[in-house]
């Protein structure tokens, strides 16, 4: 189920890691009224048919997910962002990546709440596997105000933590991803 925003694209950054990127990038650029999450990544890329396939809920990859008939990340998160007067988009290109984009409007009644970054940024993190993550996080109170932010390297965190999947590290990167939120808020 999909309560918040960080729901949405927790999905998103996932098809990005098995789409064999090595170097994934995530934004999210939030102000009081819109906040646009982005997910790059240098990966197998689509076609434009498979681009628009997977536009449909009801075009899942059966390869992949043997027996499943629906295939939900895409369709679920441009629903989300389109209904509650949002935009979305997506352009995706054979061997060099895709780019999925979307600006939930914050004000509007029916934009589930941002969700918990930091669990976000956790999870995009522990999916095995070498690639890079880059997050760039930004807060701005208003379009001419300098932004605040942090920016996160999956790469420099493994080099000091190691392992991510241990308990020890997965605490120490929670509680240094929820400083460097609560630096900002
Ligand atoms: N970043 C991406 N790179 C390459 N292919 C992708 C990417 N995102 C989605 N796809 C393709 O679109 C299909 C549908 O994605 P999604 O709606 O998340 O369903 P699922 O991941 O469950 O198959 C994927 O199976 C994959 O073939
Ligand atoms: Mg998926």
């Amino acid at each position: 189920m999909h309560f918040t925003l960080c729901d949405y694209m927790m999905e998103i950054v996932q098809n990005a890691v098995e789409s064999r990127a090595d170097t994934i990038r995530m934004r999210c650029d939030q102000t009081s009224e819109t906040c646009l999450f982005s997910v790059e990544d240098n990966g197998c890329g689509m076609t434009p048919a498979q681009l628009e396939a997977c536009q449909n809920p009801f075009a899942a990859d059966s390869k992949k997910h043997p027996g499943r008939t629906m295939g939900l990340g895409i369709p679920l998160l441009a629903h989300c962002a389109t209904t509650a007067g949002g935009h979305w988009l997506a352009d995706s290109e054979p061997g060099r990546g895709t780019r999925i984009e979307a600006t939930f409007d914050l004000r509007h009644l029916d934009t589930p709440p941002i969700g918990d970054l930091a669990d976000l940024w956790v999870s995009a993190m522990t999916f095995a596997g070498d690639y890079e993550l880059i997050i760039e996080r930004t807060r701005r109170d208003a379009a001419a105000v300098a932004p605040r932010g942090y920016t996160l390297s999956r790469r420099e965190i493994r080099e000091v933590l190691g392992d991510l999947n241990t308990t020890t590290s997965l605490t120490a990167l929670r509680a240094f991803i929820s400083r460097c939120e609560a630096d900002i808020g």
